[in-house]
């Protein structure tokens, strides 16, 4: 397919090394703001730099090499050597055939995959608010290597593990109802574990009860292991329709417990390497050099237990053994940075050889309304959120109920709560705090889910008028310059959805579009569409379709839904 940048850098390449006898590679950008043209590079300055140069020449030669070239109507320099070129119509609209393609997913490459760690919520609990971040951030990265065609695991490594089987075991004992608890639901699980901790202030031979008990689980009795399993699958069924409803799939799935017989070869080898060194009263400890400026490691206690270091290890390696990974991808908070830090370090001293391991790192959550602080706010349970989310769109669908068109309003209403509350996540920078704000997430105007929904709705409102989504073969003909901004930031999708799965940020994703729908709801307001002449009719058919698929595309890889009607 032609590639007019491909072209241009090729071009201007050759010719520099002619002139300079320098080897460099053109980059050029798609200008959005008025008056950069419709392509721009700030490679001159760069060059000139390298040269020795002045960027004001690097430019005029950049411009002379490519200034009669097929498709380029003019190219100008601009500031302190941004070389901007403008596009014949034809020319530009080239670009529309690779962004279809790009609508597609694409086959899977051969290749070793890429393991996203995400979800992983701590069994016997309700997911809390603040679970909403690794589970859709991680799920979107997911979905955007998967889109373009690399193989990736999003793999979710639950605590099902640990001394809370303790505490819940002793709590289930004194106060458990006169159930199996197999028939728990969460809340009630939760209720156990609340009063344990309240009991247990006052009355210290709790903990130590706990602690013998989730010892005599590690040493595999037989009824403590039965109990721990059906709180897992008590778990694990809550946890199910919660993900179907974020649109969350599970890869795969290896619990804290699946690791329990691969540590003891681990921890040989650490002592065997001498990276593991003994403590008190047995207590196994990396300490890492001087220059790493990390605290010494604890990978065994001295009562012979392991934790929750341990088994992230033994996690590293099972992945390394059973699937080759290129890179592992950590979507974990922020409070875990110190954890993963020495975790990867441990990996390194014992000499593994290690594919790329990344914290992806997102957060806090903060909430804007002020009577929802930070403690009071991770409190708030994830499905009781989305439940009121949900709510707050069905009001909204009813309050609009002239102009808002659904043949079913109880589907819209859960596209456009879910929807909100994830987009309000996505479209932040994870590595910040991350705001949550109610009125912000639900509003029709700004970046909001509702927003980008009802443009996809109105851009496939009017294709059904015109009888047809097909992009067809038309003539580019005049455009105005309302036309061109949308065409541009079409064409921009290709390269957002590398870059939003390269640096793994999918708020790039999710901002892109927002822009990609301002594009379109002002040449929807201003340019006819059905009503323009015929090839121009045409040539804004297929602005609109394709327009119509980006969305539906992109929304779908940040796990969104978008409405026919609305
Ligand atoms: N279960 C952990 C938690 O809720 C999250 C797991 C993160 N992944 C990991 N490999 N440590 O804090």
């Amino acid at each position: 397919m032609y590639d007019i940048r491909k072209k241009l850098s090729g071009t201007i390449e050759e010719d520099l090394k002619e002139k300079f006898d320098v080897s460099t590679s053109i980059h050029f950008d798609i200008a959005l703001e008025e008056g950069r043209g419709d392509l721009t590079t700030s490679a001159a300055m760069q060059l000139a730099r390298q040269l020795g140069k002045k960027p004001a020449d690097v430019a005029k030669a950049i411009t002379l090499s490519i200034k009669k070239m097929e498709g380029v109507e003019n190219v100008e320099i601009a500031g302190n050597g941004y070389v901007n070129v403008f596009l014949d119509n034809i020319f530009l609209g080239q670009g529309m055939d690779s962004v279809l393609e790009e609508c597609f997913p694409k086959p899977t490459r051969d290749e070793s995959p890429v393991i996203v760690d995400y979800f992983g919520p701590n069994v016997a609990k309700p997911l809390g608010i603040h679970h909403i971040l690794s589970t859709s951030i991680g799920q979107a990265i997911i979905n955007l290597y998967r889109h373009t065609g690399y193989p990736v695991i999003g793999w979710s490594y639950p605590g099902d593990y640990g001394t809370q089987f303790g505490k819940l075991a002793v709590a289930f004992a004194k106060w458990g109802r006169k159930k199996p608890v197999s028939e728990y639901s969460l809340d009630e699980l939760l209720e156990l574990y609340v009063r344990f901790h309240a009991d247990a202030e006052t009355d210290l031979s709790l903990e130590d009860e706990a602690r013998l008990a989730f010892k005599k689980l590690e040493a595999g009795d037989s009824q403590l292991e039965a109990f721990r399993l059906d709180v897992v699958s008590v778990t694990a069924k809550a946890l199910k329709s919660l993900c179907d409803r974020l649109h969350v799939h599970i890869d795969k799935e290896t619990g804290e417990s699946f690791y329990d017989d691969k540590m003891v070869p681990i921890l040989e080898e650490g002592v065997r390497k001498g990276i593991l060194k003994e403590g008190e009263g047995g207590a196994l400890i990396v300490s890492f050099p001087d220059e790493w400026k990390l605290p010494p490691y604890l990978l065994r206690k001295g009562d012979g237990t392991t934790l929750y270091a341990t088994r992230d290890l033994a996690m590293i390696r099972y992945r390394l053994d059973s699937c080759k990974p290129r890179a592992i991808y950590y979507v974990v908070d922020i409070a875990q940075s110190l954890h993963l830090k020495q975790l990867f370090a441990t990996c390194k001293l014992l000499g593994w050889d290690l594919p790329e391991l990344e914290h992806t790192v997102f957060g806090h959550m903060r909430f804007a309304d002020a009577a929802m602080s930070t403690r009071k706010g991770t409190a708030l349970k994830l499905e009781a959120v989305i439940d009121r989310a949900v709510e707050k769109a069905r009001k909204v669908i009813d309050e609009h109920r002239e102009t808002i068109k659904t043949d079913d309003a109880e589907k819209l209403a859960e596209m456009m709560g879910v929807g909100a509350l994830v987009y309000g996540i996505l479209s932040q920078n994870r590595k910040m705090d991350i705001v949550f704000d109610w009125d912000k997430m639900l509003s029709f105007e700004g970046n909001s889910a509702p927003y980008l929904q009802y443009s996809y709705a109105r851009a496939r409102s009017v294709l059904r008028k015109a009888g047809s989504d097909e992009i067809k073969n038309s003539k580019t003909g005049d455009l105005t310059p309302k036309d061109r901004y949308l065409l541009k930031n079409i064409l921009l999708f290709p390269e957002t959805l590398a870059d939003a799965r390269d640096s793994r940020m999918p708020h790039r994703l999710t901002n892109y579009l927002y822009g990609l729908c301002q594009a379109f709801n002002s040449f929807y307001n201003t340019e006819p569409i059905l009503q323009a002449e015929k090839d121009l009719r045409q040539f804004r058919l297929n602005l609109t379709a394709l327009t119509a698929r980006v969305i539906k595309t992109g929304a779908e890889i940040l796990t969104l839904r978008v409405p026919e009607r609305m």
